[in-house]
């Protein structure tokens, strides 16, 4: 380990002790043991952050991974949906309402949102380190019910993509391509963020005959205000089939890994049915209109996540990894983006202060350093993990990273920034 490499691991293993919250919840009872995204502005335990944080922990202290993933689980509720935030702690909960645009449960310790099942992903990385059977055997059951939850309540046509009915539920809140159906200015002007709020609330006044008795399973899809098939949440939820079949697999339950082999392998023919675009050579997420499906024709990170998928076709993967490196687009000098440079939205300076609209994030290049690895393009992901610690290593970690000049942005001290100590 070089010295760069020895200081990332310092300071992401203090960052991932520091942001450990431990404690005992009145409603539900039980102890919590989890690590908060930034103490500052991120509180509370996050669906996809946790997960990302047990996999940076499998690699510095595996029996903590583990610890964060069954506190995360304590929050599935029984027709296995997984919350995208879980408010464990009394005093912090009237901070989610004001600070954040959500809708929580009547219980009043979690949102009735979700987050991608990035989970199963998760837990696999921990099973490989720790080879704790006992563990994975007492939540493997929990994993099966939170990835059908997503196949009963947010696809039960079986049309193979499953849907998200807020932008938040993709984790990519405020990305740019959600601006042309929201009405929010496709392009990088100061009043993106306002416009954007203004968009959320304008989506919660619709969704509002359903939010006093709102629950996670209720089906907004009647109300045609955001019915979105996202590529980054499909891959994702893909990816994790594909986990959980190898998981079972290795327990010892082949049927049921059958069937999961089967669903990630659905989901991947249904993205390249209707999300792929031959003619640019990208996957664009689809949403409903009143006049029928549209492409959300707008170049982002989660253009290329389909890299993640093993049976991504090999002429496909050459398409995307020629965006990604591509220089008028996502290869610059800290990739990658999370809007493309050529897209007139694209921020890299966080000017709008919007997330998911250029900066660059840790998150989303752990998931595409593995789909180059994957499909065999190991000099770019040599590239791509040396050009991240990079900007780690002189900018800490950082919610997001201007990918030009690599100056970090947003909250300090961000925990899922830690999982450049994976790569
Ligand atoms: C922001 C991000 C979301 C993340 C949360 C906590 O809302 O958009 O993806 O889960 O912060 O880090």
């Amino acid at each position: 380990m070089d010295s760069r490499d020895a200081k990332v691991l310092a300071e992401a293993t203090a960052v991932l002790e520091a942001n450990r919250c431990r404690g005992a919840a009145q409603v539900p009872l039980c102890r919590f043991d989890y690590t908060c995204p930034s103490r500052d502005t991120y509180p509370f335990q996050f669906g996809w952050d946790s997960a990302f944080h047990a996999i940076a922990l499998a690699h510095i202290d595996p029996v903590r991974a583990q610890a964060e993933l069954s506190s995360l689980l304590l929050a599935k509720q029984p027709s296995g949906f997984l919350p995208h935030m879980v408010l464990w702690q009394d005093d912090l909960r009237s901070r989610a309402a004001t600070d954040f645009t959500i809708v929580v449960a009547e219980s009043g310790w979690h949102t009735v949102t979700t987050q991608p099942p990035v989970l199963p992903r998760a837990v696999e990385r921990v099973w490989r380190a720790t080879r704790d059977a006992h563990w994975l055997d007492s939540i493997l059951a929990d994993l099966e019910d939170v990835m059908r939850w997503w196949l009963d309540f947010r696809d039960p046509d079986g049309t193979g993509l499953v849907t998200i009915f807020q932008p938040d539920e993709s984790g990519l809140d405020s990305c740019s391509k959600y601006d042309e159906l929201l009405g929010v200015p496709g392009e990088n002007t100061p009043e993106v963020a306002a416009r954007w709020h203004e968009a959320m609330r304008g989506l919660f006044a619709a969704y509002a005959p359903d939010i006093g008795h709102r629950r996670p399973e209720t089906d907004l899809s009647g109300h045609g205000r955001f019915v979105w098939k996202d590529v980054l949440v499909n891959c994702i939820f893909a990816d994790s089939a594909a986990a959980l079949a190898r998981l079972l697999s290795d327990r010892g339950h082949p049927r049921n890994a059958a069937d999961w082999e089967r669903t990630a392998g659905h989901i991947g023919r249904a993205l390249r049915e209707r999300c792929w675009d031959s003619a640019s050579g990208a996957f664009y997420d689809t949403y409903t209109t009143p006049d029928g499906q549209r492409l959300a024709r707008v170049l982002t990170a989660s253009s290329l996540f389909p890299l993640i998928l093993e049976d991504t076709p090999r002429s496909i993967a050459r398409d995307l990894v020629e965006h990604l490196t591509d220089k008028r687009e996502f290869w610059l000098p800290y990739p990658v983006p999370s809007v493309a440079a050529s897209e007139p939205s694209f921020d890299p300076a966080f000017e709008t202060t919007a997330l998911f609209r250029g900066p660059s994030w840790v998150n989303l290049n752990w998931y595409l350093l593995a789909g180059l690895r994957t499909h065999g393009f190991e000099r770019v992901a040599e590239e791509l993990a040396a050009r991240t610690k990079a900007m780690v290593a002189s900018s800490g970690l950082r919610e997001c990273y201007n990918p030009l000049d690599g100056a970090g942005y947003g909250a300090r001290d961000f925990a899922w920034s830690s999982l450049v100590v994976t790569m």
